[in-house]
């Protein structure tokens, strides 16, 4: 078995996801490389949701009675493990919502509806990237088209990073935010957040950064970070689905307007106006996803018991070693950093002429699960003039035999296709 330095223990860890336990097609083990898409849940997390629904499951914030009570302690108690996980100051910076999406759709919509000097109007701009996911550009343009504001974005080097030459040009006087993804979903690349956050408090714009492929495998700070918002998701970071963050500096959270109304956001509703309740709750209205953030809250304490840190490292030399090992393949191009450095666990490649379409196809038979197509980025395809990739993205579970594995299933593939 090939050992690598830096590795956690994958094998005894696998054993916490009764998934990967799974085989296909005629007993062939399941090698998961789909992990920037959603990650494996753990035993424990599993069994937190089911505890939740077992024993305490009630609405949140509402009740008087037992269960109620207990449900808003384990509700409120996973806010506290996020806060903690991410190094916020306050546990009132944290706001659930539904996944990433809607945390930055939620920034773009408070900074639409916003006064001065936060507002998004005909006369400023809007800053992002051209290796966006599709959720940190639409929500950009929708916002653009509704107010006038100017969309900027900074291109892409040869190699997958950001072109910042310009840096200057592109974010100005006129910018009010600047929202870009600190590990792309689709190059793997890591940006170089201080420049860009240097920049944009130089000229006083607000920084968004989606951390969406960055808090389930590196330790996560948002105040290292100093951005104003930073979103992520929680089922890429084994937790369940239907659970995101937005994390929000308190005088921003204070001074912004809410996006959706409903209950519990309000302080007092009479028939002529509402008045709200204090961040986080302003911005969660109706009934929140109260058994998913208890799951959030269990993927914390589970990925805080691993370390963040020997996470990252595991994953870091699983990529590298899958970097060595796919340019070895004949014709494999990879789009996007072709080291392990400032690169996260996402490895997007095309092989030869083959569709990636039929690359999955192929590998999936094997029992090998990756995904293809645009990855939600479709600018970047348009960038590197390609019409798909095949992406193969790692976790704190991956092993060096399931890069083998990924390997010896493209040689299949070549041989397939002849
Ligand atoms: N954003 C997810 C991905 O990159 C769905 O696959």
């Amino acid at each position: 078995m090939t050992q690598l330095p830096g590795l956690l223990d994958a094998e005894a860890l696998r054993k916490d996801f009764p998934i990967l336990e799974r085989s296909l097609h005629d007993g062939k083990k399941l090698v998961y490389l789909d992990n920037a898409a959603t990650s494996q849940t753990p035993r424990q997390v599993i069994d937190a949701v089911s505890e939740y629904y077992e024993q305490h499951n009630a609405n949140v914030h509402r009740g008087v009675h037992v269960l109620a009570e207990e449900a808003t302690a384990l509700y409120e108690g996973a806010r506290d493990k996020v806060a903690a996980f991410i190094n916020a100051p306050s546990r009132d910076e944290v706001i659930f919502t539904k996944n990433a999406s809607e945390s930055l759709n939620l920034v773009a919509n408070m900074l639409g509806w916003a006064d001065e000097p936060y507002r998004v109007d005909h006369e400023t701009e809007i800053v992002i990237t051209e290796m966006e996911h599709h959720s940190n550009i639409v929500p950009w343009q929708l916002l653009s088209q509704r107010t006038g504001a100017k969309l900027k974005w900074f291109g892409l080097t040869d190699d997958g990073r950001l072109d910042l030459s310009n840096i200057d040009e592109v974010i100005t006087e006129k910018t009010k935010i600047v929202s870009f993804v600190l590990v792309s979903n689709i190059l793997g690349t890591v940006n170089p957040v201080e420049a860009i956050v240097r920049r944009a408090q130089e000229v006083g714009a607000l920084v968004l950064i989606d951390a969406s492929q960055a808090a389930p495998h590196m330790p996560l700070d948002v105040q290292a970070l100093q951005a104003d918002f930073v979103a992520f998701t929680g089922h890429k970071m084994c937790g369940p689905t239907g659970i995101g963050v937005l994390w929000g500096r308190q005088e921003l959270l204070e001074d912004l307007p809410p996006f959706l109304g409903g209950g519990e956001m309000i302080e007092t509703v009479s028939m002529h106006s509402s008045t709200y309740a204090p961040a986080p709750h302003k911005f969660e209205a109706g009934t929140p996803p109260i058994a998913q953030a208890v799951g959030l809250g269990a993927a914390v304490d589970y990925l805080t018991a691993i370390g963040m840190d020997k996470i990252e490292q595991h994953e870091h030399a699983i990529t590298e070693y899958a970097v060595k090992r796919l340019l070895e393949v004949p014709d494999l191009r990879i789009i996007g950093p072709s080291t392990a450095e400032d690169r996260g666990a996402a490895i997007s490649f095309t092989l030869g002429d083959i569709h990636p379409h039929d690359v999955g196809q192929v590998l999936d038979e094997q029992g090998i699960a990756v995904r293809v197509g645009h990855h939600c980025a479709r600018p970047v395809c348009l960038r590197y003039g390609i019409p798909a990739t095949t992406r193969a993205s790692f976790y704190l579970y991956s092993t060096p035999g399931e890069i083998d594995a990924l390997v010896d299933g493209l040689e299949h593939v070549r041989n397939f296709f002849g």
